[in-house]
């Protein structure tokens, strides 16, 4: 906090202002509602001003319209090349001045032109110790392979398919007999509380990107 009278310079009162969060996501939303719950409680310095999904039916699109979030279908159409689908998405992402964005269970792989706007400001969620099982049903990837321990990354988003620098992770047990569902439901509790650590360092400016690497300055 400023102190009273002191001129406060330019470059301190951004980093003092509260980022602007956009969510991306296909599904259910459990992550968003996660990364919403924290940013209620202040523990965040964001807030979120919006929603976007691919699909219509997304419980997470009507959630976020229930809490009185901006919230968009934006739909890709059939033949639309992707950076054009993208070019879409990226023009709403500017007119609501969006400073990260969440992909919180979003299922289309993005294009260069948005990872390139947004370098180092998108980060994903995956249901796994990455680099192992990138890609689609991490979880069951796990199982069949017989690993003894997974877990959930969080990590910055780059050109490739959860290739990004990594700025979290955490473990959970493999243990006998799980199967693809139970593997999923104990890695998704973890996921809830990992996502929203990393947005909270994120808007606290307290993540350094140095090539592959992300320095965590974690004070709590
Ligand atoms: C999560 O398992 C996440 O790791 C993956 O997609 C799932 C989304 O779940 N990327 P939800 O929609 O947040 O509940």
């Amino acid at each position: 906090m400023a102190s009273a009278g002191r001129q406060v310079p330019v470059y301190e009162e951004r980093l003092m202002m509260k980022k602007r969060i956009a969510c991306c996501l296909s599904g259910r939303g459990s992550n968003f509602k996660a990364i919403l719950e924290s940013v209620k409680a202040e523990e965040i310095r964001g807030e979120i001003v919006l929603v976007v999904s691919d699909n219509p039916e997304a419980k997470g699109l009507s959630f976020a319209r229930m809490n009185g979030i901006r919230s968009e279908a934006i739909v890709r159409e059939k033949g639309e090349p992707r950076p054009e689908y993208f070019e879409r998405i990226i023009k709403r992402l500017e007119e609501c001045t969006v400073d990260l964005i969440c992909l919180a269970g979003f299922m289309k792989v993005l294009s260069g032109n948005i990872v390139s706007r947004y370098r180092n400001r998108i980060i994903n969620i995956h249901p796994a110790l990455l680099p192992s099982f990138p890609g689609e049903e991490a979880q069951r990837q796990a199982v069949e392979y017989g690993v003894k321990v997974s877990g959930c990354t969080v990590h910055f988003v780059d050109e490739g398919v959860d290739t990004g620098p990594i700025i979290l992770q955490e473990t959970v047990p493999v243990l006998d007999g799980d199967t693809e569902e139970i593997l999923a439901a104990r890695i998704l509790k973890k996921e809830h509380e990992l996502f929203p650590r990393a947005v909270k360092l994120f808007c606290s400016d307290r993540l350094t990107v140095e090539g592959r690497y992300v320095r965590v300055e974690d004070s709590g």
